[in-house]
């Protein structure tokens, strides 16, 4: 299996690219920058990953993307990533970033998107790896403040394929960012949204039904909805499932009783992918082996699991039968 999963090509659709910094990474650009950490050395880092929560994560996380300051900072830490993927033959990504984490700092957006652009050019050219990068608002800031964020994002439109909507999701339905959703569509952006990681599965009716999504990012609480459920075979809405982060921010009690297998012979769309890598112990194989390992999935499963990554990404159709 674990042959099968590193041969098969894969495309990653849920990556937030600060939630690649490994604490190696953190460490250098914390002495080059001169910000402080609140860790001594790297096992302490590495200690202090010790989840509750989603909130519980995203407190860490924030202060580590701290030490993202310059342009080569943000080059530097999407390259390391993308060099993974060439290892794991990953050939698509559709990553995400959080341009407010980086803006409120003081740090201009031009720095933080040409910094990711150009290593994703770069792996184009000589790693064979296609991208495409998607924006997300942060949805525990207000309306005013991603809407400010989305008139920032326009003079580099022609870099960036879509919006999302992520950070501390109780609390912060997507109905809350209605507005600027259907302003990002006008303007051509794709949709989607995390719903359903945390919160109840309402929050994902609302994605669907008020963000007019393209995908949904986690939606493992589709299941407490029959009718949902349904909803997301039929419209073949696709989920991209993260299952080693749904077990460290406790979303989930144990791999074992992780749904996205349930879900999968159901007939939803359900997609792996590793979310914040570097605080939830795995890549993409180590995502998929965790599933394997745990779920008693069989080959023909994984082969459709890596198919539907490809399915459900932004390629256009004639790329996606490539490797469908
Ligand atoms: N930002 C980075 N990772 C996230 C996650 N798993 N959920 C919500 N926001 C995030
Ligand atoms: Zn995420």
């Amino acid at each position: 299996m674990k042959e099968l999963i590193q041969k098969l090509p894969k495309a990653e659709l849920h990556l937030h690219i600060e939630g690649t910094l490994e604490p190696e990474l953190m460490f250098t650009l914390a002495q080059k920058n001169n910000i402080a950490l609140p860790y001594q050395n790297i096992e302490e880092i590495k200690s202090a990953y010790n989840f509750t929560s989603l909130q519980s994560f995203l407190d860490i996380y924030y202060a580590g993307a701290n030490v993202l300051i310059n342009e080569s900072d943000f080059f530097d830490l999407t390259w390391a990533y993308l060099l993974t993927c060439k290892a794991q033959n990953v050939v698509h990504v559709e990553i995400f970033f959080d341009p407010q984490t980086h803006t409120k700092r003081g740090i201009a957006f031009k720095t933080v998107v040409d910094g990711i652009t150009k290593a994703l050019t770069k792996a184009e050219e000589e790693l064979g790896i296609s991208s495409f990068l998607i924006m997300s608002f942060l949805r525990h800031l207000s309306e005013a403040d991603a809407f400010e964020t989305l008139e920032q994002s326009l003079p580099f439109k022609d870099k960036i394929i879509g919006v999302g909507l992520d950070s501390s999701e109780v609390g912060h339905p997507p109905s809350k960012f209605e507005r600027v959703f259907e302003a990002s569509a006008k303007k051509g952006y794709k949709i989607v949204a995390h719903a359903g990681e945390e919160a109840d599965s309402s929050y994902i009716w609302e994605a669907i039904n008020l963000l007019h999504v393209n995908r949904i990012d986690h939606g493992i609480r589709c299941e407490e909805d029959v009718k949902l459920v349904d909803f997301l075979i039929e419209k073949q809405i696709p989920l991209t499932i993260c299952p080693l982060s749904n077990v460290k921010l406790k979303a989930v009690k144990r791999m074992q009783e992780h749904n996205i297998v349930k879900l999968l012979r159901q007939g939803v769309l359900v997609t792996i992918n590793s979310d914040d890598p570097a605080y939830f112990g795995g890549y993409i194989n180590e995502n998929y082996e965790a599933v394997v390992k745990s779920l008693h999935v069989n080959k023909e499963e994984i082969k459709t699991l890596a198919k539907n990554s490809f399915k459900a990404s932004f390629l256009s159709e004639v790329k996606k039968q490539f490797f469908i």
